[in-house]
């Protein structure tokens, strides 16, 4: 059958032009589809007569044998090739030199915050988180800084445009002295904890941000003196710069949630701010009104507050005399640390 031998070759020919499974597919359709030409051939047994039908049957049979190993073959063949190409495309060159994974630092004003936990963590302070988008009572009323109290001018902040569930304002924290109340309120004195984060405030020069960390100190018990906060700090300020060459002044000032109220200047007896006196910290002992803010009977319960600048301490510590560069990603700056 000339017309059969065709047929199996020009589909020979075609499986093996099918560079992928769609077009293997449609190739194998055209002989073995509905109207394919071997199905045609099929159809058209009927119309013969016994004898010529037996052996055109044979014959068809034995094409469709032949196809269908083909068909596989070509099948095998893409699978293959997919298989190779996938494999090339994957490969690793392991001679090719290494990219190098340049190694992070830790953030100059990390490290302070780490040194703080870790020195006040050594004298039995615990250490506290809270949120940073905070009520403006938390903020400052349940510090004694009612509503149009002037003191609340001293701290300008971003304020949210939505109040919280119970319709308190929100507002950026302008300092982590709300953490006092929120800590106070959920434990039992003695409270002796430090609260490290983020603060924000409408300021902007080379010695204030927008952004800051502050960390907040808290220690209330029942014979806790502005004597015990001189100590507490002074000794800090000796191991956080690691010198005991340095002088401590804690020089009159207010503040509403504390009575009396100073702020801690240092001075150093060497190095490049050797001979000047820098403000550090906020600091008194706290006031009636706020102890009783915390739930506890200003009667009995009486302690310290401070709240100090981590940007302030790092630049001391590292000579630096520009906060902004803490904040500006520059790795000729970080990579020093
Ligand atoms: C306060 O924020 C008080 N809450 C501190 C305090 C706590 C007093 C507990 C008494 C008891 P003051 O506004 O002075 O105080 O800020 C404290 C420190 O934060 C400053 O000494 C300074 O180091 C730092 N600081 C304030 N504003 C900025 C700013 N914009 N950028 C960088 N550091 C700042
Ligand atoms: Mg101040």
């Amino acid at each position: 059958m000339q017309n059969l031998d065709d047929i199996v070759a020009r589909a020979i020919g075609e499986f093996g032009q099918a560079h992928d499974p769609a077009a293997l597919e449609n190739a194998k359709a055209r002989y073995f589809g509905k109207s394919g030409e071997l199905t045609s051939l099929l159809k058209g047994l009927g119309a013969l007569a016994v004898e010529e039908r037996k052996a055109a049957g044979a014959g068809i049979n034995a094409a469709k044998v032949r196809l269908e190993a083909a068909l596989d073959a070509r099948r095998a063949g893409l699978a293959d090739a997919r298989m190779q190409a996938r494999l090339a495309e994957e490969a690793l060159d392991v001679t090719l030199p290494g990219r190098g994974r340049s190694l992070g630092g830790i953030h100059p004003i990390t490290r302070t915050w780490q040194r703080i936990e870790e020195i006040f963590g050594s004298i039995g302070f615990e250490v506290a988180d809270g949120p940073e988008i905070e009520t403006d009572w938390y903020n400052f009323t349940a510090l004694n800084n009612p509503e149009n109290h002037p003191a609340r001018s001293m701290q300008d902040t971003f304020y949210v445009d939505h109040k919280d569930s119970s319709g308190l304002q929100l507002l950026l924290r302008t300092h982590t002295s709300p953490m006092q109340v929120r800590y106070a309120r959920m434990h039992k004195p003695p409270i002796k904890v430090i609260a490290p984060g983020r603060t924000y405030r409408v300021d902007s020069d080379a010695t204030h941000s927008p952004m800051f960390h502050q960390v907040e100190g808290l220690w209330i018990d029942e014979h806790i003196s502005f004597a015990d906060l001189k100590g507490v700090y002074t000794d800090f300020l000796r191991r956080f710069f690691e010198t005991d060459a340095l002088q401590v002044r804690f020089r009159p000032s207010y503040f509403p949630f504390t009575e009396p109220s100073a702020e801690i200047d240092m001075q150093f007896a060497d190095g490049p701010f050797e001979g000047r006196w820098l403000e550090i910290s906020g600091s008194g002992q706290v006031h009636p009104s706020v102890i009783r803010n915390f739930g506890l009977d200003p009667e009995r319960h009486i302690g310290f507050a401070f709240g100090s600048g981590l940007e302030r301490l790092t630049m001391l510590r590292y000579g630096i005399d520009d906060l902004r560069l803490f904040f500006d990603g520059d790795l000729r700056f970080l990579k020093q640390f």
